[in-house]
């Protein structure tokens, strides 16, 4: 008799060769592949051997029992589907293995057409398991893959419209984009992990999206600005956060944009935070005393992130080599020196050291020269 049952690989595992002989010719009939084994030893040598859909094992063989075979199946191949064969006087041990994990047992002598209907059974219930792990699997990356294109999309939409306002403008066109290049090189010369980086470069990207509050005859103004004037340029890393902070889950970023204009030494805005120095020899961070009164925050127990301190260093190279409407751009060489003067004042040491290693082509880490070019490659 055959059936349309799902055809596989079987393992008969019984010490009696007339019961594995017949057992394993009647599914071969069915279009079965099968093997056999003469007690449990032999069954776990071919189990490891090979992979097997379904193994039909003998309770009671001389060494290994069924039992045992059934336990490390579960262990090392949870997928092979198990059933037991069992004498009249063993069936508790049976309905033990169950719930071990067994599918079904059988009763010796064996009915065979009831084992292949119990065969058939097995195999059906162990291809539902596998489809529906496989379709969870699936279903979670499906729902993962598209909440990270609504939120690529979401943010894609704000440096867009980040880049077309700085497009308009000739003083800082492209500074989002330099910015983000040096904080990801410097990021990459001080070995942080890459989770790390992907998230200074989307900090980097966004991090003067606040701007789009600050009125532009205030941010292309060519003149000194007024107190209110700079009040209000000084609001664009706090208006960032909130501009990101509902599609941007990551508080990390969000705090980077917020504290780009922080300073090392807690004299910067908005919260006056303080950095802490990351020793390039020994890795022992040593927290800087404020020197601000700007605000609580610098009292209180948060610190410039390293992401943060880095960014401020990318951003103020840019700005310090771009022209503005009240100054013209500064030479590579005078903006190195300023970076240097800088050191442990305004900008993390440690930071501004592998920034000028990248400037000076002396990095570890060779960031690509289309993005960030050394001091030769420029001049
Ligand atoms: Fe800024």
């Amino acid at each position: 008799m055959t059936s349309n049952m799902e055809k596989a690989t079987i393992l008969v595992a019984d010490d009696e060769f007339s019961v594995r002989d017949i057992i394993s010719r009647r599914l071969t009939e069915e279009g079965h592949e099968c093997a056999v084994a003469c007690d449990g030893t032999d069954a776990l040598k071919k189990l490891n051997a090979r992979e097997f859909g379904l193994a039909l094992l003998d309770i009671k063989m001389p060494g290994r029992l069924g039992t045992d075979v059934l336990e490390q199946i579960q262990v090392k191949c949870p997928d092979t589907a198990a059933i037991m064969i069992t004498a009249i006087n063993d069936v508790e041990t049976a309905i033990t293995s169950l719930k071990m994990g067994a599918y079904d047992y059988i009763v010796k002598p064996v009915n065979l057409n009831a084992l292949v209907i119990s065969v058939e059974m097995a195999l059906d219930k162990r291809r539902l398991i596998l489809e529906n792990r496989e379709y969870r699997l699936h279903l979670e990356d499906k729902v993962k893959e598209q909440a990270e294109k609504i939120r690529d999309s979401f943010l894609n939409s704000i440096a867009s419209l980040a880049y077309a306002l700085e497009a308009n403008d000739r003083y800082t066109s492209g500074h989002s984009q330099r910015v983000t290049e040096m904080a990801v090189a410097i990021a990459r010369e001080l070995s942080m992990p890459e989770d790390e980086v992907e998230k200074i470069r989307l900090a980097g990207l966004l991090h003067d999206i606040g701007k789009i509050g600050v009125r532009e005859s205030v941010l292309n103004k060519p003149g000194r600005l007024t107190d209110e004037e700079y009040r209000e340029v000084m609001a664009h890393p706090e208006i960032g956060e909130r501009i990101l902070s509902p599609v941007v889950e990551d508080v990390e970023i969000l705090r980077m944009v917020r504290h780009h204009h922080e300073r090392y030494d807690g004299g910067g805005y908005p919260d006056g935070l303080s950095g802490e120095e990351l020793s390039e020899e020994t890795g022992v961070v040593v927290v800087v005393e404020a020197c601000s009164n700007m605000s609580s925050s610098a009292e209180g127990k948060e610190k410039l992130s390293q992401g943060a301190r880095i960014l401020a260093v990318a951003d103020a190279y840019d700005a310090m080599t771009s022209d503005r409407p009240y100054r013209w751009a500064m030479s590579l060489q005078d903006a190195c020196a300023e970076m240097e003067k800088g050191k442990g004042r305004q900008f993390d040491p440690v930071v501004v050291g592998a920034f000028l290693r990248i400037l000076h082509g002396t990095a570890e880490y060779k960031a690509p020269a289309a993005a960030v070019a050394t001091l030769s490659q420029r001049s």
